[in-house]
């Protein structure tokens, strides 16, 4: 019997790449489909890959036609949030319009089953901790806007044109595959992990903490870390849960840990047995105290279960794989 293909978008990126090797490991053939804007080619180690933008319908429109897709995993999207506020015209016409040609050319090509890569960002300011699916969704920037427009898209077209779909709302997601070939290297980075290892192994004297006033015990902004390789787990459990013929659903998927920019310092100087320099600084804008989820839905009904609750082997992955590009 063939192989089932999935065609992935932003494969060469954080997120995508370990979903990519993990179901190349379980046996699907892969079809990556980047741009490369952010995403690197030496993430791309299985399966095909297509180097190409989504604006391009034509090109997707071939993509279809030449590989026999069975389902599509949604990665590709501009994540940075800052940027999102002062530039959102580039969110909304990749994050969304692009997305629109996507679910164009699989409906032009008889594809319906659809993995979506939202996120914890579409709720806004949580109204309780931990957050359900069925918070109140009022995002506080384009970035989550246009996470939450995809969703409202999705359900309209599983209605309208018998798409099945799986919109996964990620929190922090964290560390790297284990054997050190894949991680999390943004350009430029923001985010709160790689910038400690960049202190903790001298690339940048030090880290800033991002605010010290937060209503929270030790005054500094709390969240909940997934590790990189759960996510791309319950990627596979929701492509199985479609495949099975379950209806669409919306899927949180954290650890339910809520973990302070100083816990997490304290946790990385533990791992890592370096000082790592700190300097407080202002509040950066938008940013919630608190934002941990619950993921007893995805659990329940997927069978999720995250391999990785420790936040202590999150980071020691995260290093692992530092410690590699360095050596
Ligand atoms: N932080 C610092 N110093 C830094 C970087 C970050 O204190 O140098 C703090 C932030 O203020 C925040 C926490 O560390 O409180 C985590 O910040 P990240 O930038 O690592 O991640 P975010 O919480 O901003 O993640 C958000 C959303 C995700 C979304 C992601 C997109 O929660 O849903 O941005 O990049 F996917």
């Amino acid at each position: 019997m063939k192989n089932k293909t999935i065609l992935i978008t932003g494969g060469a990126g954080y997120i995508g790449s370990h979903a990519n090797k993990m179901l190349y490991e379980k046996g699907y053939d892969t079809v990556v489909f980047d741009n490369l804007v952010y995403g690197h080619k030496k993430f791309v180690q299985w399966g095909e890959f297509v180097l190409g933008d989504l604006a391009d319908y034509d090109l997707l429109d071939m993509v279809f036609k030449h590989y026999s897709i069975d389902a599509v995993m949604h990665f590709a999207a501009y994540a940075y949030v800052g940027e999102s506020v002062t530039n959102p015209e580039k969110y909304y016409y990749n994050n969304v319009v692009n997305t629109l040609n996507l679910l164009k050319a699989m409906r032009m090509h008889d594809v319906n089953q659809f993995i979506f890569s939202s996120s914890c960002a579409t709720y806004g300011i949580p109204q309780k901790i931990p957050i359900p699916e069925d918070h109140p969704q009022m995002p506080i920037n384009p970035y989550g806007q246009c996470k939450l427009i995809v969703e409202n898209v999705l359900r309209d077209y599983a209605d309208a044109y018998n798409l099945k779909y799986v919109s996964l709302r990620y929190f922090n997601a964290a560390g790297a595959d284990p054997d050190g070939k894949i991680g999390e290297a943004h350009d430029p980075e923001t985010h709160l992990i790689p910038l400690i290892l960049d202190a903790a192994s001298d690339q940048n004297k030090h880290i800033s903490i991002f605010g010290t006033d937060y209503n929270t015990p030790d005054g500094t902004c709390i969240r909940d870390y997934i590790h990189v390789n759960d996510l791309a787990q319950a990627h596979i459990l929701a492509l199985n849960y479609l495949e099975s013929g379950a209806d669409s659903d919306v899927f949180n998927l954290g650890n339910g840990n809520g973990i302070s920019v100083k816990e997490m310092i304290e946790t990385a100087r533990q791992v890592t047995c370096k000082t790592i320099q700190t300097i407080e600084s202002p509040r950066r804008p938008g940013d919630p105290d608190s934002l941990v989820g619950s993921a007893s839905k995805a659990k329940k009904i997927l069978g999720w279960r995250p391999q990785y609750t420790a936040l202590k082997n999150i980071i020691e992955t995260a290093w692992h794989w530092k410690l590699k590009q360095l050596s």
